[in-house]
């Protein structure tokens, strides 16, 4: 969602908080601010737009020393200057950036407007700057602490005034908040990357806890005012790659990316070709588990989808896989033996994080998969496993995606040994296959030129399908997703069994269809449910295995996978989607890494 930054030193502010802007932008990229302190002033400065816009007016300031700057992601109020942040009291004394949902904002701001405070901007935000001067009494961390005790919803706060040119007040509930520690300079952020080539030691805030930041010196109490004591945490990660490496876009440089990053993601967890996920030593947790909830948003939810349907087929245990801001309001029939599995590229995901947090309530043990060392998911959980991903800016997520299956397939193999309800020679099968994963997916990244043809040819389609059976389904809703969010045409997956109950109406003459042919036993449903499309006028594109080609003759155009095996398919299946989802933007002119309206990181309710 928004992304937060901050720096306190004797260093020059303003290059600190610009290469963290940069970093953060993929959070949110509606519009952009900066504050800085300048000689008992706080010079703010914010634009609509991305954060080039800001960033083309902004002058230097080499004095300076402290400041905080701000990526927005529109929750409350239209995308604009004023509505941008940071935000300031009425005398321009005090100045906030905020990411989370304040959701008492609007009777607070009815009594800030009857005690005479003059609000300039729609946010919710701007109440927490007119509270903070409400209770101004020379020490800002007592207004900031007197605030939050007001304040309903998520917060990430961090807050300066004119009258101290040293010291950032930060506040956490709900919204991550990171200090990390430099000599002689200390940051705030809400995201590790924005200050990993700064500072790779960290104090990581916890809910209710308030931070006093100077220069020297970083104090920690929680809202009531006791002290605590933080452990100091130790980021090993790459700095995050800003650079497209000769890619015109990240997500073209993230799809060719993946087969590095399974091959990393698999490192370390096979051993005499055998699964071993001995090394969480979740051995008894995963021995007893009678049934799981995997639970996530968006494209970890599709991995999810694969993942149900790997574990039950390999391990025999009951799996649901659940949309994370569903669940949290479903009635779970919890049971102490449940075990639940949540997967989130960020690990910041609000509403994957509200699922975990109930399940731990209930004493439910939850597994980790996320892409984000220190998040809040993998500190949250009972266990993490990572995927090795490497930092992911598109928007639109690919390599997660794929390492996020990796996972979850080490997770149904391991399952399948540890609870012995399994064919040993189907098992290392499927294991030795795991190796040829990222060379199979070397050799569906040359159909590049291919896919590229055909997104030319359907550019200016305003409807897409995309069907698929078992395993193939939940790719397809991936392959969806993908073109959705980059290319802002309607794109719809179904199961293709499914279709004839109602969306076929839809079907009209050179309406494209792209139809997943990975599951040799289903084939031939399958291709049933194509002539019945193709009778009412799609064009239908086979993304089918070579072995499969037969069947799919009748298909208007095919991209050939190799022979993967059926249960292992969709971490290739899905490469011509993202590829065709890519230049289907590209060739709208569309802004690739940040469409329309989303954020990287989605960590409100
Ligand atoms: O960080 P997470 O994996 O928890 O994010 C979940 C979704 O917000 C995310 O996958 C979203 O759907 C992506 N933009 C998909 O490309």
């Amino acid at each position: 969602m928004c992304g937060i930054i901050g720096y306190t030193g004797y260093a020059r502010a303003m290059p600190v908080i610009i290469d963290g802007l940069r970093k953060l932008e993929h959070r949110g990229y509606d519009s952009a601010g900066i504050a800085i302190y300048r000689e008992g002033e706080l010079e703010i400065n914010k634009k609509e737009g991305p954060l080039a816009n800001l960033l083309a007016d902004l002058e230097d300031n080499p004095d300076s020393c402290m400041g905080i700057g701000h990526t927005r992601w529109a929750t409350h109020g239209v995308p604009s200057d004023k509505n941008a942040h940071p935000h300031t009291d009425c005398k321009g004394r005090i100045a906030l950036v905020h990411n989370g949902i304040i959701e008492n904002y609007a009777s607070l701001r009815k009594e800030l407007i009857l005690e005479g405070h003059d609000f300039i901007s729609e946010t919710d935000t701007e109440v927490a700057a007119h509270l903070i001067e409400k209770f101004y009494r020379g020490s800002l961390e007592t207004a900031v602490r007197k605030t939050v005790s007001y304040l309903q919803g998520s917060f990430a706060l961090a807050v300066i005034s004119r009258d101290d040119p040293r010291t950032i007040v930060a506040a956490k509930k709900g919204s991550s908040l990171v200090i990390g520690l430099g000599e002689g300079e200390n940051y705030v952020t809400s995201d590790i990357p924005a200050i990993l080539e700064r500072a790779s030691q960290l104090y990581i805030l916890e809910d209710n806890e308030i931070a006093v930041i100077t220069p020297d010196k970083v104090s920690i109490t929680d809202f009531g005012g006791n002290p605590v004591e933080k452990e100091i945490f130790e980021v090993d990660l790459e700095p995050i790659a800003v650079e497209k490496g000769g890619y015109d876009h990240f997500m073209l440089k993230e799809i060719h990316e993946q087969p590095a990053a399974i091959r990393k993601t698999l490192q370390g967890w096979i051993k005499d070709g055998r699964v071993d996920l001995s090394a969480l030593e979740f051995d008894e947790a995963f021995k007893n588990t009678r049934k799981i909830y995997i639970v996530a948003c968006g494209t970890a939810y599709h991995a999810g989808m694969v993942g149900r349907l790997a574990i039950e087929k390999l391990a025999r245990i009951p799996v649901e896989t659940d949309i994370a801001s569903e669940f949290r309001y479903r009635d779970i029939l919890w049971h102490p033996d449940d075990l639940m599995i949540v997967i989130s590229q960020s690990g910041e995901t609000g509403d994957t994080l509200a699922a975990l947090r109930e399940a731990k309530r209930r004493g439910i043990k939850v597994l980790a998969v996320t892409n984000a060392v220190g998040s809040a998911a993998a500190r949250e959980a009972d266990r993490v496993i990572y995927t090795h991903a490497g930092p992911e800016i598109a928007v639109a997520s690919t390599k997660a995606y794929s390492t996020q299956l990796v996972v979850m397939y080490l997770i149904a193999l391991y399952l399948a040994e540890i609870k012995q309800n399994y064919d040993s020679e189907e098992i290392s099968g499927l294991v030795n296959n795991m190796f040829y994963l990222d060379a199979m997916v070397e050799q569906v990244l040359k159909e590049q030129d291919k896919i590229k043809n055909l997104a030319e040819k359907y550019r200016d389609v305003e409807s897409t399908f995309f069907l698929g059976r078992g395993i193939d389904y939940a790719v397809a809703m991936e392959g969806a997703l993908k073109l959705k969010e980059t290319s802002y045409i309607h794109a719809e997956a179904y199961p293709a069994g499914e279709i004839k109950h109602g969306p076929i109406a839809l079907i009209d003459d050179g309406v494209p269809v792209l139809a997943l042919i990975s599951q040799d036993h289903l084939v031939d449903k399958a291709m049933s449910n194509i002539k019945e499309v193709k009778a009412r006028g799609a064009v239908v594109v086979a993304i089918c295995k070579e072995n499969l080609q037969e069947n799919c003759q009748e298909c208007d155009e095919q991209i050939l996978l190799p022979q993967v095996n059926p249960i292992l398919a969709p971490v290739v299946s899905v490469v011509p989607l993202q590829i065709f989802a890519y230049y289907m933007a590209l060739f709208r002119g569309n802004n690739v890494d940040t469409p329309r309206n989303l954020t990287k990181s989605v960590t409100v309710e």
